[in-house]
């Protein structure tokens, strides 16, 4: 559904019409959104939050409505609690940086599972040897899904965060992330929502939710790069200590001292991507003009029948079989080596990626170097997926 919108997919690659299924990676963007970066270039651009004049006054006013765009969209209590920031990646340096630095010692436990994401791991992995502080890792079934039973095990009088990705990039499982904060928060124990392969693709409302934090990306939301969102809440975000140091976050700077600006502001150093922050809003405008819950709805559609389709192509193996599932489907064939199989796709204009998918320890744990995953965004095609399946049966049978 409204591919018209997105110019991108009129491309020929290789000769042959683009299939793009890589949306897991990046989402492609809708003119609206290109022409609104553009617009802000020709008519608003000034830095925000430093002049007087005419376009810094207009430019700040079109950023800090981004700003109480994005809360909407999530429904966050207040706009001092959207932190703006480079994307998820960063948005959980931030966290990792900033929070322990306020509450986390040697010894002390933070909880993540091992579906996670690199930028899930490495930040604690990081603080673990610098700071003492201990990694646990929440284990799965064998159909994807997280083990309450291994959540609880590791829940302790040390543990000071859970850390959780809402949905897997690599399984595609829908963790219910509600059961696990209300856990959490019966142990007096925060806990930090990865959006990123969420918010895209399905309702997040962080007022429901009660998670402390909620991080994603522009880019995965038909918005830009370089462009992301902490939502954290006000009680947690004023008690941690700025992340990086410059111009905006500060109120008054003297020789001896400094004294921090007020939320949102302490955690944004440096002149923001107000480009970046307008166009997520014109993203954000585009999916609620056609629903959320009706992107949920097609891409759930898809994925059953591309799951159905792809069962039936001999021995194909998907991994990843929760019943509650995003538009996400990684898979293996017999004798095919992914990056063969992703490569040979390329050829026939099939767009999709291969390898750790930057979850190692989850490749790891279910004993495989890497998978090819297809995943779905809003303007996907069950023709698409069709091709996908001829594509795939005509490389295994060249691998073969
Ligand atoms: N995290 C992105 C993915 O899963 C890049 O592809």
């Amino acid at each position: 559904m409204h591919r018209e919108d997105f110019p991108i997919l009129e491309s020929r690659i290789n000769g042959h019409q683009l299939v793009y299924l890589d949306n897991a990676a990046t989402t492609q963007k809708p003119l609206s959104v290109i022409q609104k970066i553009s617009d802000c270039y020709l008519h608003h651009n000034a830095n925000v939050h430093r002049g007087v004049h005419f376009l810094s006054q207009d430019a700040t006013e079109l950023h800090e409505g981004a700003r109480r765009r994005v809360q909407r969209f999530i429904n966050a209590g207040s706009s001092d609690e959207i932190v703006f920031t480079r994307g998820t990646t960063e948005s959980i340096n931030l966290v990792a940086s900033s929070f322990s630095e306020a509450f986390l010692h040697a010894g002390d436990e933070v909880i993540v599972s091992v579906m996670e994401h690199h930028s899930n791991f490495v930040p604690w992995q990081l603080l673990r040897d610098r700071k003492g502080i201990r990694l646990r890792v929440i284990d799965i079934h064998e159909d994807g899904t997280l083990n309450l039973d291994s959540f609880r095990s590791l829940l302790s009088s040390r543990t000071r965060l859970v850390c959780l990705s809402h949905t897997s990039n690599v399984l595609g499982t829908v963790n219910s992330v509600g059961d696990i904060i209300a856990e959490a928060h019966s142990h007096d124990i925060p806990v930090l929502i990865d959006g990123a392969q969420s918010v895209p693709h399905l309702r997040v409302d962080v007022q429901a939710l009660d998670c402390d934090f909620l991080v994603f990306s522009g880019h995965k939301i038909y918005g830009p790069t370089g462009i992301g969102i902490l939502y954290g809440k006000r009680r947690w975000l004023e008690q941690m200590p700025p992340y990086q140091a410059g111009g905006e976050m500060i109120e008054k700077v003297t020789l001896e001292k400094t004294d921090f600006n007020v939320l949102p502001y302490k955690f944004e150093a440096g002149t923001p991507d107000f480009i970046g922050t307008v166009a997520l809003a014109e993203a954000l405008d585009y999916v609620d003009s056609i629903g959320i819950d009706t992107i949920a709805a097609h891409e759930q559609s898809l994925l059953d029948y591309a799951t159905s389709q792809l069962l039936a192509v001999p021995g194909l193996k998907i991994y990843g079989q929760a019943a509650h599932k995003a538009g996400v489907i990684s898979f293996l064939v017999d004798g095919c080596h992914p990056y063969d199989m992703g490569l040979l796709l390329d050829q026939l204009g099939i767009a999709v990626r291969t390898g750790h998918h930057c979850a190692d320890p989850l490749m790891q744990r279910l004993g495989i170097t890497g998978t090819v995953r297809a995943s779905f965004a809003l303007y996907n095609t069950r023709e698409e997926v069709d091709t996908l399946v001829k594509g795939i049966d005509r490389v295994a049978s060249m691998l073969r």
